[in-house]
């Protein structure tokens, strides 16, 4: 990301407007009307050949001819003519193309897409879309776009692939009272993308929270990087969850709508945080680029209403910062701004008795006391108060606790005068909700961003460099035999070669070595056809458990040759492999899948029923730590069976979390080779005992 030019760009001190017209109603028109009506004080080149004038700005045929230099240029030109106007703006050398122009991408012409930043790239310029509404800038009353207005003024920015949902957030942040400093429409994100604007906006003064609203991404490493690098907070609404959603999505701006575990896996590991809806994401972006994060567990709430204080104490409980008792001092205290039949505990019921002087002194006493971490205060009107007077109280609570570094919240449930006294809040500072749910779950987001900011993970990973060297010389031999599945046995020999322990196997040419090597294992055993040909080897009758002799071992050996050459007569047969029955533990599994947004992530869930059904499994994006390896194992819903349930004794989660690191060190390693793999089941035994990867597979990428 190259600050100056994005500077240039996105804040720039002279712009053209490449299709600029007279005609009201065109896009081109409503471009330069947006500039002038917003106040911008740089300078507007009207570009086109057929006008002389533009709501008084004087218009040239073309941008060669403008006078001077042009930092930035707004397009509004059809798609077809985009080659032409991209090649004489960088012979201008302006330094950034806002593309509002559609009929790329997103509509089936990638080659327009591609000629054009072709061509950009000459000139080292960067493109702002193409397929976008623009990008608007309060700070410098820069309205670059055909949106109706500049949003209310605030300390968030945003970011959004939707055009639309811009517009529709634009004016909703007046009558929401939700402000932004810049509102940026990123569109098909040909060029500049969701990364390149979490750098710029961290250098950014106006801005404290940044927001995204996602629909897919191509690049989702370089998102990792920036956010992990970010001092600000990010809040992201990703959709196209749904299956539905997700066609929806792809179809719109020409991106990948991923898996929603891999987003929210990403999103954890790069110290995002969430948004569940277009609500949320407003909320929570209000509350983050107004407040400070919660540094720790212990949230008070103070009410004047007993309804509201429950629903918050659920609320509480429901968004991860559950309430504890206030420490005796801090009842003691707060026990004389109540009645007597009020309730100092947690939630601190003043009853509807509170009027502004309560207000005023729990607030103060509560914000100010080391115990409270963060603080969210509800009141329900009364015909006995003014929602004003009580806003005041709490607002000069605050500022007369001399504590800084705190965060607050608040939610008044009435009329339009409650209404009226949140909207002062807010402009105050303060974020303020109709519900008191709302409020907690804005504080919520503050305790999550102080957590994800304290387990941020910078990604360093430390795996064994000689394990490399023996995937890669078995890689090389089934290559060599024009192969790209490994077998189980060279498959194991990977997975050991990372550390992972796995049941011993061998191959069998002849019936007469798989009674060798049986005894060589132990007994009982499982005997298992080895061939390409025979990826299901169950289906095809070529698994024979359980045995526990010699004899055994001769007919498993028959049985299965007969049964694999009914199933596939013409199969390449290698041999048997001999196998150690491994004890029967509690079946897990590890997965790989090489996601088009984020490049090679680890699948873990528990095995059998749990993954076929429930899809009980967690995802996390290489590389990764093992203590992101251990959260993995507390993540998923099965995590109590692990734990050790109903009076089962815990399962070896030590050894599991050192598995799945190598198995992640494995599949970050071997990145450009492997396409797919996993280990299914892996035993795992009680604590202590370690465990087994009873079953691997590896398929390589066509070379
Ligand atoms: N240089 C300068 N001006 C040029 C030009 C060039 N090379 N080529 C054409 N023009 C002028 C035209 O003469 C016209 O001016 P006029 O009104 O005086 O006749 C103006 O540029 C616009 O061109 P026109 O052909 O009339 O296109 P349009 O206004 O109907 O549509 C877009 C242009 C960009 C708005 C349209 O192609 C488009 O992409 N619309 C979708 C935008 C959108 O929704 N974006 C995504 C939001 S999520």
């Amino acid at each position: 990301m190259d600050k100056n030019v994005l500077d240039k760009m996105l804040r720039p001190k002279t712009v053209a407007v490449v299709g600029a017209s007279a005609t009201p109603g065109k896009i081109g028109y409503t471009v330069i009307n947006n500039l002038i009506k917003g106040g911008y004080t740089g300078k507007i080149y009207p570009i086109n050949p057929t006008c002389t004038e533009i709501l008084g700005l004087k218009c040239y045929p073309s941008i060669s001819e403008v006078p001077g230099e042009v930092d930035s240029a707004i397009i509004t030109i059809p798609a077809k003519a985009m080659a032409e106007v991209t090649e004489a703006c960088g012979k201008k050398g302006v330094k950034g193309l806002i593309v509002i122009t559609s009929g790329f991408s997103e509509s089936g012409r990638k080659d327009l897409e591609d000629e054009m930043l072709e061509i950009a790239a000459k000139y080292k310029m960067r493109i702002l879309g193409p397929n976008i509404v623009g990008s608007l800038s309060n700070s410098d009353k820069f309205n670059g776009s055909f949106a109706p207005g500049l949003p209310l003024p605030g300390k968030a920015s945003l970011v959004t692939q939707s055009g639309a949902l811009l517009i529709a957030i634009d004016m909703a942040t007046y009558t929401r009272k939700i402000g932004f400093d810049k509102l940026i429409s990123i569109g098909n994100m040909a060029d500049v993308d969701f990364a390149d604007l979490i750098e710029w906006f961290d250098e950014d003064d106006n801005t404290t929270c940044v927001s995204l609203y996602i629909e897919g991404m191509k690049n989702g490493r370089k998102f990792i990087d920036a956010a992990r690098k970010s001092s600000k907070p990010i809040v992201a609404l990703k959709s196209g969850v749904s299956a539905h959603g997700s066609a929806a999505a792809a179809s719109h701006t020409g991106s990948l709508a991923g898996a929603a575990k891999i987003y929210n896996s990403a999103f954890k590991q790069a110290g995002v945080i969430q948004a569940q809806d277009l609500n949320d994401l407003f909320n929570r972006t209000l509350t983050l680029s107004q407040q400070p994060p919660m540094k720790g567990e212990n949230l008070l709430i103070l009410t004047n209403g007993g309804g509201v204080g429950v629903l918050a104490t659920d609320a509480a409980e429901k968004y991860g910062i559950p309430l504890h008792f206030a420490p005796a001092d801090v009842q003691t205290e707060l026990k004389k701004h109540m009645p007597e039949f009020g309730s100092a505990k947690n939630p601190v019921d003043m009853t509807g008795m509170a009027g502004n002087d309560w207000y005023y002194q729990t607030t103060k006493f509560s914000y100010a006391h080391d115990w409270t971490d963060g603080l969210v205060v509800l009141y329900c009107e009364t015909a006995m108060t003014n929602p004003f007077e009580i806003a005041k109280s709490i607002k000069q609570a605050v500022d007369d606790s001399g504590v800084t570094g705190k965060p607050i919240t608040v939610s008044f449930v009435g009329g339009e005068k409650s209404d009226q006294a949140m909207g002062w809040l807010v402009e105050n500072g303060i974020p303020a909700f109709g519900g008191p749910d709302i409020a907690v779950n804005a504080m919520a987001a503050l305790r999550e961003y102080a957590r994800l900011q304290e387990n941020k993970s910078d990604g360093a990973y430390n795996c064994d460099e000689s394990a490399k060297k023996t995937a890669l010389a078995i890689f090389a031999q089934a290559r060599a035999e024009k192969r790209d599945s490994l077998t189980e046995i060279e498959a194991k020999e990977v997975f050991k070669a990372y550390g992972m322990p796995v049941t011993k196997i061998a191959l069998a040419k002849s019936e007469d070595e798989a009674v060798a090597l049986g005894n060589k294992i132990g007994f009982p055993l499982v005997l298992k056809i080895v061939s390409p040909d025979i990826l299901h080897k169950s289906d095809a009758g070529g698994v024979k458990v359980n045995i526990k002799d010699d004899a055994g071992i001769r007919e498993a050996y028959q049985t299965i040759l007969k049964n694999a050459k009914a199933y596939k007569a013409d199969a390449n047969i290698h041999g048997i492999a001999i196998q150690e029955m491994a004890p029967w533990g509690t079946e897990v599994i590890l997965g790989s899948v090489n996601d088009a947004a984020f490049g090679p992530t680890v699948m873990f869930g528990l095995g059998g029923i749990f993954v076929e059904v429930l899809k009980d499994v967690t995802f996390r994006v290489t590389p990764f730590t093992k203590s992101e390896a251990a959260e993995m194992i507390g993540e998923i819903k099965g995590a109590a069976i692990l734990a050790g349930a109903r009076g089962e004794k815990p399962k070896d989660r030590a050894m599991l979390a050192e598995t799945i690191y190598n198995y992640s060190c494995m599949i970050h390693d071997l990145d450009d080779e492997i396409k797919e793999s996993d280990a299914n089941p892996v035993l795992v035994y009680e604590d202590g005992q370690g465990l087994k990867v009873a079953d691997a597979r590896i398929i390589l990428k066509a070379k």
